[in-house]
């Protein structure tokens, strides 16, 4: 018996921010934002639209897409690095707005390899008969944490931004750039002999400073006070050429790692669903993997990276396109903030 995903869903944001509005906000051009990342647009929530707004509307979709009805769902589970609050976590917000009753809910904070995990426990849950039935959302709403969370709409509506407004954004402009919004969600049941054949999971907390926000943590007392706030601490952090090196090493070794457990080789491999990191960590996974270009698709020149969503986002499109169909072998696989990083090997079902 494996764990199969019945129903897959996504809700993104419809406003559409290019890189050319980027670059009214900081010095950049789409050139840049293209070559060095692959990112063309990315989707950004308007104010008062959060995390859990769009981890619910997901989670509808992937329920009517599998036929299923709140009633049915017996688990949980809510990754992302962009809660509605600082505590607790989004998902009681999502359970309560879907009605799935008083159901065991997760908040996972695995960052971008968030779904991948999300997958595991999901799976372990099945396994362990201790759920039937499992949602699994990644979502994030990442527009509040930009340096210039408000000025790209004050700029759309004729706007102007102060050149102090504009040097602070450039102090962020080589992480601000990468991320949009968005959520994907999976329904996942026990099923036939295919599905969730094998899924490795690693954790390196030496490599914890790669991405990570310094403020808003217990590490700090107050946790976050005015100075924080001014040093723009409560925004990511992050080691880009470094972050580049680790995820195109180790997202290969965990996708030979899981295919191991799964008995299978690269050969075997229809898909690859890689985090939509940049275009160049996702082609440096592709080359080391020794796989065509269609193999490992892309959608980060529409969606950005939209962490713990890329993944169910781009999986969705996948299915809808019918580019996953029975028999085809997908591997999911991740490398984040934490540093968290694994792979999944799935095979859709052909009963
Ligand atoms: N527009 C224009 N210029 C920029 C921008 C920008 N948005 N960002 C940085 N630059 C400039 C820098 O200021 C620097 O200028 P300087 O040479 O005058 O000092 C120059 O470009 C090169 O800067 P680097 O940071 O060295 O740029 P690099 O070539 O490494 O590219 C990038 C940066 C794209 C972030 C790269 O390091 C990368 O892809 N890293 C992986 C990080 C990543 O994808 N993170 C995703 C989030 S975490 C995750 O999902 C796993």
């Amino acid at each position: 018996m494996a764990t199969v995903i019945v129903g897959t869903g996504t809700a993104l944001p419809p406003a559409v921010v290019t890189n050319d509005q980027l670059a009214e906000l900081m010095d950049t051009s789409d050139e840049w934002i293209r070559s060095r990342t692959g990112v063309g647009e990315r989707r950004l929530a308007e104010p008062g639209v959060s995390t859990a707004d769009l981890a619910t509307e997901a989670g509808h979709a992937a329920l009517v897409d599998a036929g299923l009805d709140p009633e049915d769902v017996d688990a949980l589970i809510v990754a992302t690095m962009t809660p509605d609050f600082y505590a607790p976590g989004s998902a009681p917000l999502v359970q309560d707005r879907m009605g799935l009753g008083t159901v065991r809910s997760y908040g996972i904070r695995q960052q971008c390899s968030g779904f991948v995990y999300g997958l595991d426990l999901a799976d372990s849950l099945i396994g362990s008969d201790k759920a039937d039935t499992v949602l699994v959302i990644g979502a994030e709403v990442h527009a509040g944490i930009q340096p210039w969370a408000n000025q790209w709409r004050e700029r759309r509506n004729g706007g102007s931004i102060t050149p102090e407004e504009r040097e602070r954004n450039n102090k962020h402009r080589h992480w601000s750039v990468l991320f949009g919004d968005g959520a994907g969600a999976a329904v996942l049941r026990r099923g036939t002999d295919d599905g969730i054949l094998a899924v490795e999971l690693f954790t390196d907390g030496s490599y914890f400073g790669l991405i990570q926000v310094p403020a808003m943590g217990s590490s700090t007392q107050p946790f976050v006070d005015v100075a924080t706030i001014a040093a723009d601490e409560h925004m990511p952090q992050m080691n880009g050429p470094m972050l580049y090196r680790q995820a195109v090493r180790k997202m290969p070794e965990a996708v030979h790692a899981a295919l191991k457990g799964a008995g299978l080789g690269v050969d075997d491999v229809d898909v690859v669903v890689a985090h939509q990191a940049n275009a160049r960590i996702v082609d440096g996974v592709r080359k080391r993997l020794g796989l065509d270009v269609d193999q490992v698709p892309m959608n980060l020149d529409r969606f950005g990276n939209t962490t713990a969503g890329t993944l169910p986002i781009l999986f969705d499109e996948l299915r809808r396109d019918g580019r996953v169909s029975p028999g085809t072998v997908v591997v999911f696989v991740a490398f984040g903030a934490g540093a968290h990083w694994g792979a999944a090997v799935y095979r859709e079902p052909t009963g």
